[in-house]
């Protein structure tokens, strides 16, 4: 394999015919069928009542997938890091200051997109595979009086989530906005978005939403929508000549200014970018399937496959990672042993033998757990089973010995529980 093609190569004319693969990492994850099959419908003009139906019927859907009443619930299109990106530029003004819980990787991007904000960012760390208790946040907030606590629900990069049920209420009778990231939980986890008084969250599709990667649905309460709105600027060139610019900062990205979103997803439909049409159709389709299933089954088949997952990973004689009681319930991270001189070739052995891709881990944990995922269209029973025979066998020939099927015994005793 290359980077270095010649311009002439045949490989760049041969069809597209990818090898099928079972996604168990911490996601992307196998795309659900029927939402491959929306996106193949044919384009639509952005301004086509049809189109804009689809819009209207997108921002009903992922309110009820995010548990809200919030008006302002619609798309970004990007991947995840797009709808993070939207939520803090357009809330954070040059010079508030952020508090920022720290507990992986993924809390460190929000620190750095809070800083490029212009936001006064004050981290708050804690070392990977643990969370910070509620009274933790609760006296942060109290000593740091922040805008806004900015924080992830689940970080994929440790397999932990952050309780958030607490958080919100404290936050909002201190009148500081709370922003979450839940692109590795909405569908797979319970995100509260109005019980738990959240102002900003966000998202993606390519985890527990079974969809791919390329559009990030958003919700904001009131009081984010108005600060939004207090910032709004239109462009030159498609401004009526009464239109008086708010006084407001101007948000300092045009591409994720959520102000100008908002007003492309308002029955003003002022042209921004053309939304992402197929992208839409996978939105549309994703929220479809969590919500037929019903958002409590779906957690609950999640919370069951993590449960047989890391039964069968402990009887092949494997150490979990992290904290017991804040695992996430999609994602598991697991100690590599040391018995395993070379944990890629593990991986390697997964993917080309099996068909299987499981993740590595970075930063601090490089090296040293591997996370498997069981999240959205993934998350069933015989792929739980067929991961873990694969790995039995995978281990036992690279020096860790493993009797064969406890693993596939120790899951099956939890779903033939159930
Ligand atoms: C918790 C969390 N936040 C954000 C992201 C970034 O998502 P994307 O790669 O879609 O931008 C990820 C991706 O793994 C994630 O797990």
């Amino acid at each position: 394999m290359t980077d270095d093609l010649s311009f002439d190569d045949p490989q760049c004319f041969e069809p597209l015919d990818p090898e099928p693969r079972l996604l168990m990492g911490p996601g992307p994850v196998d795309v659900y069928p029927r939402v491959l099959r929306a996106m193949s419908n044919s384009m639509l003009g952005q301004f086509d009542p049809q189109f804009t139906e689809y819009m209207n019927q997108v921002m009903v859907l992922y309110r009820q997938i995010y548990r809200t009443h919030n008006h302002w619930t619609f798309l970004v299109n990007g991947t995840a890091r797009a709808g993070i990106e939207a939520c803090l530029t357009s809330l954070i003004t040059p010079g508030d200051r952020v508090l920022i819980p720290i507990f992986g990787r993924f809390g460190h991007l929000l620190a750095e997109i809070a800083s490029r904000s212009g936001g006064e960012v004050i981290p708050l760390e804690t070392t990977w595979g643990a969370v910070f208790s509620a009274d933790q946040l609760r006296e942060a907030v109290l000593q740091y009086q922040p805008k806004m606590l900015a924080l992830v629900h689940g970080d994929t990069s440790t397999t932990m989530a952050q309780p958030l049920h607490d958080i919100g209420p404290i936050c909002r009778d201190v009148g500081v906005l709370t922003y979450v990231d839940a692109t590795a939980t909405l569908g797979g986890m319970l995100v509260d978005t109005d019980a738990w008084c959240l102002d900003a969250v966000s998202s993606g599709l390519q985890k527990c939403m079974s969809g791919p990667p390329g559009t990030s649905p958003v919700t904001l309460s009131e009081r984010s929508a108005e600060l939004i709105k207090g910032r709004r600027h239109i462009e030159a060139g498609i401004r009526s000549t009464d239109f008086k610019e708010v006084e407001g900062t101007v948000i300092q990205s045009n591409y994720l200014d959520l102000a100008m979103l908002m007003a492309y997803w308002s029955p003003m439909r002022l042209n921004h970018h053309t939304e992402s049409t197929s992208m839409l159709y996978a939105a549309r389709e994703c929220a479809r399937v969590v919500l037929q299933e019903g958002l409590e089954h779906g957690f609950a088949r999640h919370s069951l496959a993590s449960r047989a997952l890391r039964e069968g990973l402990v009887a092949i004689g494997l150490e979990l990672f992290g904290d017991a009681e804040h695992r996430m319930d999609n994602v598991t991270g697991v100690c590599i042993p040391s018995a395993i001189r070379d944990e890629a070739a593990i991986r390697s052995s997964l993917l080309n033998d099996f068909g299987i891709e499981i993740g590595t881990s970075f930063g601090p944990l490089q090296g040293k757990i591997w996370r498997i995922g069981t999240m959205g269209y993934v998350c069933r029973k015989a792929n739980v089973l067929r991961c873990l025979s694969a790995l039995e066998y995978v281990l036992d020939k690279n020096g860790f010995s493993v009797r064969a099927g406890a693993g596939v015994d120790a899951a099956c005793a939890i779903y033939n529980n159930e």
